[in-house]
């Protein structure tokens, strides 16, 4: 049996200042009917004093405590490694990695760097994540996806500055025990740096209908092609987290899985796209409302730029 990934405990930090669609309006020629029709965002969180690695930092911290919460026998020193799944950081180096493990005064025995892979980051850490876990035979992965996006949003561009947020969230993982979960993940690439773009030093751009067909295609086959290798079907999963963009997009995906439409989780009303923090936010704020039971299945469903695509079966 080749274990999967069992997520032990979750976290998230989030910037105080919200900025609603009503604030929007004042900055840019739009309306909030039209950002919910078109998107389902109502606020976002936006940096003001906190930062990408002081977010990491707050994520990682709570879920630690977390985890020594959940199991007393739980150390620091069974970490391997810390990835910090991010396409906005606030230096080239060293890493948010690293600032996590200074900052927290974590062991120097690990492995410790950061993941480029925008909106896929988080999906991508995981499978990481368990490569590692399996290959090294390390006890623990401490991922964080974590994202600055407002330093890289051209707050004059109507079509880009209502989508995104900033936010991190954090998952300690391990290797599910025999029996528990099997390991089922894809990952794909198509590079392409005309639908959605962020050259050093300038703002991203986004060609918004090509990114919304691309989703909308790759979100269902990411998820068919998962369960297919499973030999599963979506009514044996409890819940599909799929990277929040976009509600209409998660909405068009669900309604081809009839019957188990409320197996999406969506909170993109409250935080609009994080990019690779987008998963374990949803991943944390289902799990503080309690949705989340021992032994449920997840398929996390991650897309963005690069283009990147892939998903994972996870189990908590
Ligand atoms: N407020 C009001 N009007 C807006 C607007 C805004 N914030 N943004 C764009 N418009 C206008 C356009 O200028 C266009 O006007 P026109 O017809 O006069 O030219 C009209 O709305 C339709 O624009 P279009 O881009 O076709 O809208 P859309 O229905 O595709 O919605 C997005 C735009 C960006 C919301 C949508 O394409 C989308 O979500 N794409 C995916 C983006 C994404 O998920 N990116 C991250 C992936 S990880």
């Amino acid at each position: 049996m080749n274990n999967g990934l069992k997520i032990v405990a979750t976290a998230s930090a989030l910037p105080k200042r919200r900025l609603t669609n009503e604030d929007l309006e004042k900055m840019v020629e739009t309306d909030n009917e039209w950002i919910i029709t078109r998107t389902g965002i109502r606020e976002r969180r936006i940096c003001e004093g906190e930062n990408q690695i002081t977010l990491s930092v707050e994520a990682a911290a709570k879920v630690l405590a977390a985890a020594k919460e959940k199991n007393p026998a739980f150390t620091e020193e069974q970490i391997g490694a810390l990835f910090v799944a991010t396409s906005s950081g606030e230096q080239l180096f060293p890493s948010a990695a690293c600032m996590v493990q200074k900052e927290l005064g974590l062991p120097e025995n690990m492995l410790a760097y950061d993941i480029t892979a925008a909106c896929c980051g988080f999906i991508f850490g995981m499978q990481m994540a368990h490569a590692f876990l399996k290959s090294v035979g390390m006890r623990y992965v401490l991922l964080i996806g974590s994202e600055h996006l407002s330093k890289i949003v051209d707050y004059t561009d109507r079509s880009t500055c209502i989508l995104f947020g900033d936010g991190a969230g954090a998952a300690l993982l391990t290797l599910a025990g025999e029996n528990e979960a099997e390991y089922y993940a894809n990952h794909r690439v198509n590079g392409n740096d005309g639908a959605l773009v962020c050259k050093s030093g300038g703002y991203m751009q986004m060609n918004g209908p090509e990114v919304f067909k691309f989703a909308t295609r790759v979100i269902g086959s990411a998820l068919d092609a998962l369960l297919a290798d499973a030999g599963m079907t979506v009514g044996e999963i409890d819940h599909v987290v799929c990277h929040q963009a976009n509600k209409r997009i998660i909405d068009h995906v669900k309604r081809k899985y009839p019957g188990n439409e409320e197996k999406f989780f969506m909170n993109i009303e409250s935080y609009g796209n994080t990019s690779a923090a987008s998963i374990p936010i949803a991943l944390d704020e289902m799990n503080q409302r309690g949705l989340l039971k021992s032994g449920d299945k997840i398929i996390c469903v991650g897309f963005g730029a690069g283009l990147t695509w892939g998903s994972i079966l996870v189990t908590v």
